[in-house]
Protein backbone atom coordinates (compact mmCIF):
# COMPACT_ATOMS: atom_id res chain seq x y z
CA UNK A 1 0.00 0.00 0.00
CA UNK A 2 1.08 3.39 -0.46
CA UNK A 3 2.31 5.82 1.75
CA UNK A 4 -0.91 7.38 2.83
CA UNK A 5 1.11 10.72 4.34
CA UNK A 6 2.24 11.36 0.57
CA UNK A 7 -1.18 10.65 -1.24
CA UNK A 8 -3.04 12.36 1.53
CA UNK A 9 -5.37 9.36 1.33
CA UNK A 10 -7.49 9.09 4.31
CA UNK A 11 -8.72 5.91 3.87
CA UNK A 12 -7.33 3.06 2.35
CA UNK A 13 -8.88 -0.42 1.80
CA UNK A 14 -6.82 -3.14 -0.47
CA UNK A 15 -8.93 -6.54 -1.55
CA UNK A 16 -11.47 -6.44 1.88
CA UNK A 17 -13.17 -9.73 1.83
CA UNK A 18 -16.02 -10.27 4.86
CA UNK A 19 -17.61 -13.39 5.22
CA UNK A 20 -20.35 -13.91 7.39
CA UNK A 21 -20.24 -17.86 7.49
CA UNK A 22 -20.47 -18.48 3.94
CA UNK A 23 -22.31 -15.63 3.07
CA UNK A 24 -19.74 -12.97 0.97
CA UNK A 25 -20.67 -9.31 2.16
CA UNK A 26 -18.06 -7.87 0.92
CA UNK A 27 -15.95 -9.09 -2.01
CA UNK A 28 -12.85 -8.05 -2.77
CA UNK A 29 -13.17 -3.99 -1.98
CA UNK A 30 -10.38 -1.59 -2.70
CA UNK A 31 -10.84 2.00 -2.49
CA UNK A 32 -8.59 4.88 -2.08
CA UNK A 33 -10.32 7.93 -0.74
CA UNK A 34 -9.33 11.91 -0.68
CA UNK A 35 -10.16 14.09 2.11
CA UNK A 36 -14.22 15.46 1.25
CA UNK A 37 -17.60 14.69 1.45
CA UNK A 38 -18.13 10.51 0.21
CA UNK A 39 -21.39 9.18 -0.28
CA UNK A 40 -21.60 5.48 -0.19
CA UNK A 41 -24.60 4.68 -1.95
CA UNK A 42 -25.88 0.70 -2.74
CA UNK A 43 -29.34 -0.94 -2.08
CA UNK A 44 -30.14 -3.19 0.97
CA UNK A 45 -27.61 -5.62 1.74
CA UNK A 46 -25.04 -4.38 -0.63
CA UNK A 47 -22.44 -3.69 2.44
CA UNK A 48 -22.31 -0.63 3.36
CA UNK A 49 -22.82 -0.89 7.09
CA UNK A 50 -20.11 -3.56 6.63
CA UNK A 51 -17.30 -1.84 4.99
CA UNK A 52 -17.84 1.03 7.09
CA UNK A 53 -17.86 -1.72 10.46
CA UNK A 54 -14.29 -3.52 8.36
CA UNK A 55 -12.71 0.39 8.64
CA UNK A 56 -13.42 1.18 11.93
CA UNK A 57 -11.98 -1.98 13.27
CA UNK A 58 -15.65 -3.31 14.78
CA UNK A 59 -15.65 -6.36 12.65
CA UNK A 60 -12.36 -8.80 11.97
CA UNK A 61 -12.33 -8.57 7.97
CA UNK A 62 -11.59 -12.02 6.85
CA UNK A 63 -8.26 -11.40 4.48
CA UNK A 64 -7.63 -8.26 2.48
CA UNK A 65 -6.02 -4.76 4.51
CA UNK A 66 -6.73 -1.19 4.91
CA UNK A 67 -5.55 2.04 6.39
CA UNK A 68 -7.65 4.78 8.65
CA UNK A 69 -5.63 7.97 8.47
CA UNK A 70 -2.59 5.68 8.52
CA UNK A 71 -3.70 3.04 11.37
CA UNK A 72 -4.36 -0.39 10.09
CA UNK A 73 -8.13 -1.03 10.37
CA UNK A 74 -6.54 -4.92 11.39
CA UNK A 75 -4.50 -3.91 14.72
CA UNK A 76 -5.08 -0.38 15.39
CA UNK A 77 -9.31 -0.16 15.92
CA UNK A 78 -9.05 1.69 19.03
CA UNK A 79 -6.75 4.77 17.78
CA UNK A 80 -9.46 4.98 14.59
CA UNK A 81 -12.34 5.05 16.49
CA UNK A 82 -10.96 7.67 18.76
CA UNK A 83 -9.97 9.94 15.69
CA UNK A 84 -13.55 9.10 13.91
CA UNK A 85 -16.98 9.67 14.75
CA UNK A 86 -19.57 6.61 13.76
CA UNK A 87 -23.03 7.38 13.40
CA UNK A 88 -24.51 4.00 13.50
CA UNK A 89 -27.55 2.68 11.39
CA UNK A 90 -28.98 1.19 14.52
CA UNK A 91 -30.39 2.95 17.28
CA UNK A 92 -27.67 2.94 19.82
CA UNK A 93 -29.35 5.50 22.61
CA UNK A 94 -30.58 4.44 25.69
CA UNK A 95 -34.19 5.93 26.31
CA UNK A 96 -33.58 6.24 29.64
CA UNK A 97 -30.92 8.67 29.30
CA UNK A 98 -31.31 12.69 29.23
CA UNK A 99 -29.93 13.71 25.69
CA UNK A 100 -26.85 15.93 27.73
CA UNK A 101 -25.77 12.78 29.41
CA UNK A 102 -26.04 9.99 26.43
CA UNK A 103 -23.55 12.03 24.16
CA UNK A 104 -21.29 12.79 27.32
CA UNK A 105 -21.71 9.16 28.54
CA UNK A 106 -19.96 8.46 24.42
CA UNK A 107 -17.09 10.71 25.08
CA UNK A 108 -16.36 9.27 27.84
CA UNK A 109 -16.17 5.91 26.59
CA UNK A 110 -13.66 6.88 23.98
CA UNK A 111 -11.42 8.26 26.55
CA UNK A 112 -12.04 11.85 27.24
CA UNK A 113 -12.44 13.14 30.09
CA UNK A 114 -15.80 14.18 32.08
CA UNK A 115 -15.49 18.12 32.23
CA UNK A 116 -14.61 17.91 28.99
CA UNK A 117 -17.29 15.67 27.56
CA UNK A 118 -19.80 17.38 29.56
CA UNK A 119 -18.45 20.87 27.80
CA UNK A 120 -18.73 19.47 24.89
CA UNK A 121 -21.79 17.38 24.95
CA UNK A 122 -23.66 20.84 25.70
CA UNK A 123 -21.74 22.23 22.37
CA UNK A 124 -22.69 19.56 19.65
CA UNK A 125 -25.67 19.28 21.19
CA UNK A 126 -26.48 22.80 19.90
CA UNK A 127 -24.55 22.03 16.62
CA UNK A 128 -27.28 19.35 15.68
CA UNK A 129 -30.05 21.58 17.21
CA UNK A 130 -31.30 20.06 20.37
CA UNK A 131 -30.19 22.84 22.86
CA UNK A 132 -33.89 23.08 24.14
CA UNK A 133 -34.18 19.51 24.61
CA UNK A 134 -30.99 18.78 26.04
CA UNK A 135 -32.20 17.82 29.46
CA UNK A 136 -35.11 15.77 27.75
CA UNK A 137 -35.38 12.25 28.12
CA UNK A 138 -34.35 10.30 25.26
CA UNK A 139 -37.31 7.95 25.18
CA UNK A 140 -39.80 10.65 24.25
CA UNK A 141 -37.66 11.94 21.50
CA UNK A 142 -39.04 11.95 17.71
CA UNK A 143 -37.04 9.66 14.88
CA UNK A 144 -35.55 13.23 13.81
CA UNK A 145 -34.12 14.01 17.46
CA UNK A 146 -32.63 10.49 17.92
CA UNK A 147 -30.76 11.05 14.32
CA UNK A 148 -29.51 14.25 15.42
CA UNK A 149 -28.62 12.75 18.80
CA UNK A 150 -26.77 10.13 17.69
CA UNK A 151 -24.60 12.60 15.20
CA UNK A 152 -23.94 14.64 18.17
CA UNK A 153 -22.55 11.35 20.16
CA UNK A 154 -20.61 11.04 16.74
CA UNK A 155 -18.99 14.87 16.83
CA UNK A 156 -18.28 14.60 20.55
CA UNK A 157 -14.53 14.16 20.31
CA UNK A 158 -14.26 16.81 17.22
CA UNK A 159 -13.27 13.89 15.02
CA UNK A 160 -11.38 14.45 11.73
CA UNK A 161 -13.83 12.16 9.96
CA UNK A 162 -17.42 11.38 10.25
CA UNK A 163 -18.65 8.40 9.41
CA UNK A 164 -22.98 8.34 8.92
CA UNK A 165 -24.74 5.53 8.42
CA UNK A 166 -28.03 6.35 6.89
CA UNK A 167 -28.73 9.53 8.49
CA UNK A 168 -31.81 10.16 6.82
CA UNK A 169 -33.69 7.04 7.67
CA UNK A 170 -37.05 7.94 8.80
CA UNK A 171 -37.07 11.39 9.09
CA UNK A 172 -39.02 13.65 7.72
CA UNK A 173 -39.03 16.26 4.95
CA UNK A 174 -37.80 18.77 7.72
CA UNK A 175 -35.55 16.55 9.96
CA UNK A 176 -34.12 15.87 6.21
CA UNK A 177 -33.40 18.63 5.53
CA UNK A 178 -31.73 19.87 9.17
CA UNK A 179 -29.44 17.12 9.20
CA UNK A 180 -27.88 17.42 5.62
CA UNK A 181 -27.44 20.42 6.14
CA UNK A 182 -25.80 19.87 9.78
CA UNK A 183 -23.26 17.59 7.45
CA UNK A 184 -22.75 19.72 4.51
CA UNK A 185 -21.78 22.51 7.18
CA UNK A 186 -19.46 20.07 8.93
CA UNK A 187 -17.61 19.42 5.63
CA UNK A 188 -17.83 22.82 4.18
CA UNK A 189 -17.17 24.95 7.38
CA UNK A 190 -15.41 22.41 9.46
CA UNK A 191 -13.17 21.13 6.97
CA UNK A 192 -13.96 17.24 8.27
CA UNK A 193 -14.60 14.58 5.93
CA UNK A 194 -17.82 13.22 5.96
CA UNK A 195 -18.28 9.33 4.59
CA UNK A 196 -22.21 8.94 4.68
CA UNK A 197 -24.40 5.98 3.54
CA UNK A 198 -28.12 6.27 1.74
CA UNK A 199 -30.09 4.08 -1.03
CA UNK A 200 -31.33 7.42 -2.60
CA UNK A 201 -28.85 9.48 -4.89
CA UNK A 202 -30.73 13.12 -3.74
CA UNK A 203 -29.45 13.01 -0.12
CA UNK A 204 -26.03 12.21 -1.43
CA UNK A 205 -25.73 14.55 -3.81
CA UNK A 206 -26.80 17.66 -1.12
CA UNK A 207 -23.96 16.36 1.04
CA UNK A 208 -21.28 14.65 -1.12
CA UNK A 209 -18.52 15.72 -3.86
CA UNK A 210 -18.26 12.37 -4.85
CA UNK A 211 -19.77 8.81 -4.82
CA UNK A 212 -18.71 5.25 -4.31
CA UNK A 213 -21.64 2.72 -5.57
CA UNK A 214 -21.56 -0.65 -4.06
CA UNK A 215 -23.68 -3.13 -4.95
CA UNK A 216 -23.19 -7.32 -3.96
CA UNK A 217 -20.19 -6.09 -1.98
CA UNK A 218 -18.04 -4.76 -4.82
CA UNK A 219 -17.71 -1.22 -5.86
CA UNK A 220 -19.09 -0.24 -9.07
CA UNK A 221 -18.31 3.22 -9.85
CA UNK A 222 -16.55 5.27 -7.82
CA UNK A 223 -16.54 9.31 -9.45
CA UNK A 224 -16.85 12.75 -8.22
CA UNK A 225 -20.63 13.92 -8.62
CA UNK A 226 -20.20 16.42 -10.99
CA UNK A 227 -17.88 14.13 -13.66
CA UNK A 228 -21.09 11.40 -13.40
CA UNK A 229 -23.65 14.09 -14.75
CA UNK A 230 -21.30 15.04 -17.82
CA UNK A 231 -20.66 11.12 -17.99
CA UNK A 232 -24.49 10.75 -19.65
CA UNK A 233 -24.89 11.33 -23.34
CA UNK A 234 -27.63 14.06 -24.66
CA UNK A 235 -30.58 12.14 -25.54
CA UNK A 236 -33.92 13.26 -27.40
CA UNK A 237 -36.90 12.06 -25.83
CA UNK A 238 -39.99 11.30 -27.88
CA UNK A 239 -43.23 9.88 -27.62
CA UNK A 240 -44.72 7.98 -30.68
CA UNK A 241 -48.14 7.05 -31.33
CA UNK A 242 -48.19 3.78 -33.55
CA UNK A 243 -45.47 1.51 -34.80
CA UNK A 244 -42.71 2.16 -32.40
CA UNK A 245 -41.01 -0.85 -33.32
CA UNK A 246 -40.91 0.01 -36.68
CA UNK A 247 -39.67 3.51 -35.95
CA UNK A 248 -36.92 2.08 -33.47
CA UNK A 249 -35.79 -0.13 -36.54
CA UNK A 250 -36.04 2.77 -38.49
CA UNK A 251 -34.02 4.66 -36.35
CA UNK A 252 -31.62 1.86 -35.80
CA UNK A 253 -30.69 1.13 -39.45
CA UNK A 254 -29.81 5.08 -39.28
CA UNK A 255 -26.81 4.20 -37.26
CA UNK A 256 -28.89 5.68 -34.21
CA UNK A 257 -29.06 4.72 -30.85
CA UNK A 258 -31.95 3.93 -29.32
CA UNK A 259 -33.62 3.27 -25.75
CA UNK A 260 -37.06 2.12 -25.91
CA UNK A 261 -39.45 2.69 -22.86
CA UNK A 262 -42.97 1.75 -24.36
CA UNK A 263 -44.20 4.36 -26.35
CA UNK A 264 -41.27 6.18 -24.96
CA UNK A 265 -37.92 6.30 -26.94
CA UNK A 266 -34.73 8.20 -26.37
CA UNK A 267 -32.16 8.65 -29.02
CA UNK A 268 -28.52 9.61 -28.46
CA UNK A 269 -27.94 12.65 -29.94
CA UNK A 270 -25.32 11.91 -32.53
CA UNK A 271 -24.65 15.55 -34.35
CA UNK A 272 -26.82 18.44 -35.70
CA UNK A 273 -28.90 15.99 -38.27
CA UNK A 274 -30.34 13.85 -35.22
CA UNK A 275 -33.73 15.85 -34.82
CA UNK A 276 -34.26 15.78 -38.18
CA UNK A 277 -33.06 12.20 -38.53
CA UNK A 278 -35.71 11.41 -36.03
CA UNK A 279 -38.69 13.23 -37.75
CA UNK A 280 -37.56 11.15 -41.39
CA UNK A 281 -37.88 8.09 -39.40
CA UNK A 282 -41.18 9.10 -37.96
CA UNK A 283 -42.54 10.20 -41.12
CA UNK A 284 -41.54 6.81 -42.91
CA UNK A 285 -42.51 4.40 -40.46
CA UNK A 286 -46.05 6.22 -40.75
CA UNK A 287 -45.48 6.90 -36.37
CA UNK A 288 -46.94 10.30 -34.89
CA UNK A 289 -44.76 11.88 -32.74
CA UNK A 290 -46.75 13.26 -29.88
CA UNK A 291 -44.18 15.19 -27.51
CA UNK A 292 -40.42 15.89 -28.31
CA UNK A 293 -38.17 17.29 -25.87
CA UNK A 294 -34.54 16.91 -24.41
CA UNK A 295 -34.51 14.44 -21.88
CA UNK A 296 -32.23 15.69 -18.68
CA UNK A 297 -31.71 12.07 -16.07
CA UNK A 298 -30.95 13.68 -12.75
CA UNK A 299 -28.40 11.61 -10.78
CA UNK A 300 -31.22 9.62 -9.23
CA UNK A 301 -31.94 8.37 -12.71
CA UNK A 302 -28.54 7.47 -13.95
CA UNK A 303 -28.02 5.71 -10.21
CA UNK A 304 -31.09 3.52 -10.79
CA UNK A 305 -30.24 3.28 -14.18
CA UNK A 306 -26.80 1.66 -13.19
CA UNK A 307 -28.50 -0.34 -10.47
CA UNK A 308 -31.35 -1.61 -12.30
CA UNK A 309 -29.00 -2.89 -15.15
CA UNK A 310 -26.48 -4.50 -12.67
CA UNK A 311 -27.12 -8.05 -13.49
CA UNK A 312 -24.59 -11.30 -14.15
CA UNK A 313 -23.03 -9.50 -16.93
CA UNK A 314 -21.62 -6.47 -14.84
CA UNK A 315 -18.39 -7.56 -13.62
CA UNK A 316 -16.65 -4.55 -13.25
CA UNK A 317 -16.50 -1.36 -13.15
CA UNK A 318 -14.87 -0.97 -16.42
CA UNK A 319 -18.26 -2.35 -17.69
CA UNK A 320 -20.60 0.46 -16.64
CA UNK A 321 -18.95 3.11 -17.31
CA UNK A 322 -16.08 3.11 -20.56
CA UNK A 323 -13.65 5.34 -20.12
CA UNK A 324 -12.72 7.73 -23.01
CA UNK A 325 -16.84 7.27 -24.07
CA UNK A 326 -19.01 9.59 -23.35
CA UNK A 327 -21.72 7.71 -21.58
CA UNK A 328 -22.89 5.17 -19.26
CA UNK A 329 -22.12 2.09 -20.82
CA UNK A 330 -25.30 -0.21 -19.64
CA UNK A 331 -25.11 -3.72 -20.75
CA UNK A 332 -27.76 -5.89 -22.14
CA UNK A 333 -28.66 -2.22 -24.10
CA UNK A 334 -32.23 -1.53 -24.06
CA UNK A 335 -34.41 -0.36 -21.22
CA UNK A 336 -37.44 -1.89 -20.89
CA UNK A 337 -40.63 -0.77 -18.99
N1 LIG B 1 -23.94 -10.07 11.33
C1 LIG B 1 -24.26 -10.59 10.13
N2 LIG B 1 -24.39 -11.93 9.98
C2 LIG B 1 -24.70 -12.48 8.78
N3 LIG B 1 -24.88 -11.77 7.65
C3 LIG B 1 -24.77 -10.44 7.74
C4 LIG B 1 -24.45 -9.78 8.97
N4 LIG B 1 -24.40 -8.45 8.75
C5 LIG B 1 -24.67 -8.29 7.44
N5 LIG B 1 -24.88 -9.47 6.83
C6 LIG B 1 -25.17 -9.67 5.39
O1 LIG B 1 -24.13 -9.06 4.64
C7 LIG B 1 -24.64 -8.36 3.52
C8 LIG B 1 -24.25 -6.92 3.60
O2 LIG B 1 -24.95 -6.32 4.68
P1 LIG B 1 -24.81 -4.79 5.09
O3 LIG B 1 -25.58 -4.61 6.34
O4 LIG B 1 -23.39 -4.42 5.09
O5 LIG B 1 -25.54 -4.08 3.86
P2 LIG B 1 -25.99 -2.57 3.71
O6 LIG B 1 -25.52 -2.11 2.38
O7 LIG B 1 -25.61 -1.79 4.90
O8 LIG B 1 -27.59 -2.72 3.65
P3 LIG B 1 -28.74 -1.74 4.23
O9 LIG B 1 -28.94 -0.70 3.18
O10 LIG B 1 -29.93 -2.65 4.32
O11 LIG B 1 -28.32 -1.20 5.54
C9 LIG B 1 -26.15 -8.61 3.53
O12 LIG B 1 -26.43 -9.67 2.68
C10 LIG B 1 -26.44 -8.97 4.97
O13 LIG B 1 -27.55 -9.81 5.05
MG1 LIG C 1 -26.60 -0.75 6.27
Amino acid sequence: MSDISSTKLVIETNNLVKMYGPHIALEGLSLSLEPGAIGILGPNGAGKSTFFKCILGLIKTTSGDGKVLGYDIRTQGDIIRSKIGYMPEYDSLDPELIAVDQVRYSGELIGMNPAEATRRAHEVLEYVGLKEQRYRKIGTFSSGMKQATKLACALIHDPEILICDEPTNGLDQRAREFMLNTLRNTVKDGGRTVLMSGHVMDDIQEVCDSIVMIHKGKIVVHRRIDELAKQVDEEIEISVWGGSSKMQDSLESRGLNVRRLGRVMRIKVESDDTISAILQSAVESDVQVRRMGVYEPDLEDIFLLIMEKLGAEVKTTSDLMTPGHTGITIPGGEIHE
